[in-house]
């Protein structure tokens, strides 16, 4: 893709030589580093005047890169760069959309606005779509591409599980779980999750009978791994098999693994969308098409 430049962000260099070798896109230097005081420090190395650049950055644990983020964006086009798209396989702030309490900051808009005036393209993987139903209710960017791991979740259980039925936690899972279930003609159901705190939910799952033999629960994020932790709890007290977990966004570390896997869990799977040691399921196709969409 001729005129096009991509950058990585810090910790984003696997994906972003991954894209650009795919896609035959030039691959942009810039020095990224702090000051000793904690400051950022960015300069851009390469030549972008009239150029399309492409920044690589997924955003858990946002707050520690956005502002580097944003002086890298703003900076590039100030040097004269055409358009500025994001590649942000983990989108943030997009859960508290609601004022769920009197007084809260409605993050999941007041973020989008923030990245919404220093990009003109986001491409973004599976975001917690919820009460905010389309990207576009937020984020005011002229070129948004939301993109799917559905079907490589699909392809994955179909290569490694037989007899799988899906089990959704809550209510918005059921958008990805019946996607993914079409691909692979597999039995599904939704459960309903009331949350009352950060470390508290309670699941309740509706009857299972005749649908496979081998469960496999399915969320977007698994974060603190409480809502894992309650519907697996809920899968074993019915007497099913021990179930494997399969989230799109690694938001958890090691020791909930281990509590998971500890409490009955097979093993947990997740989409590269963001490093981690669970990674099994490659999306990176799924953004090079992406990019090739956005042009
Ligand atoms: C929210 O409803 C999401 O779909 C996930 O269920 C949630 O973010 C998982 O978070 P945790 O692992 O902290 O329960």
């Amino acid at each position: 893709m001729e005129n096009n430049i991509i950058f990585s962000l810090p910790n984003n260099t696997q994906l972003a030589n991954e894209l650009s070798n795919k896609l035959n896109i030039e691959t942009g230097s810039a020095d990224i580093r702090e000051f000793p005081d904690g400051e950022s420090y960015i300069r851009i190395e390469s030549d972008v005047e009239n150029k399309n650049a492409i920044l690589i950055c997924t955003l858990n644990q946002p707050d520690d890169k956005i502002l580097s983020l944003m002086f890298m964006a703003k900076t590039i086009k100030e040097l004269g760069a055409k358009k500025i798209c994001l590649v942000s396989p983990y989108l943030p702030y997009m859960r508290q959309d609601k004022r769920f309490h009197p007084g809260e900051a409605l993050t999941s808009s007041l973020f989008a606005k923030f990245i919404s005036s220093w990009v003109d393209g986001l491409i973004t993987i599976d975001p917690h779509l919820h009460r905010i139903k389309n990207l576009s209710e937020i984020y005011s960017i002229p070129s948004l591409s939301v993109l799917h791991a559905t079907k490589k979740i699909a392809e994955w259980i179909h290569h490694h599980i037989d007899s799988p039925f899906l089990i959704g936690p809550d209510e918005e899972s059921a958008q990805w779980i019946a996607e993914i279930a079409g691909y692979i003609n597999a039995s599904f159901v939704i459960c309903k999750k009331t949350r009352y705190g950060d470390h508290q939910v309670d699941i309740s799952i509706p009857d299972i009978k005749n649908m496979g033999d081998n469960p496999i629960l399915i969320d977007d994020i698994i974060s603190t791994g409480t809502t894992m932790l309650a519907t697996l709890q809920q899968v074993l007290s019915r007497g099913f098999k021990n179930p494997i977990g399969i989230g799109v966004h690694a938001l958890f570390n090691n020791e909930i693994e281990n509590q998971l896997l500890l409490s009955g869990m097979t093993k947990i799977i997740t989409c590269n969308t963001i490093r981690h040691p669970t990674n099994k399921i490659d999306i990176t196709d799924v953004i090079a098409k992406g990019i090739i969409e956005v042009g």
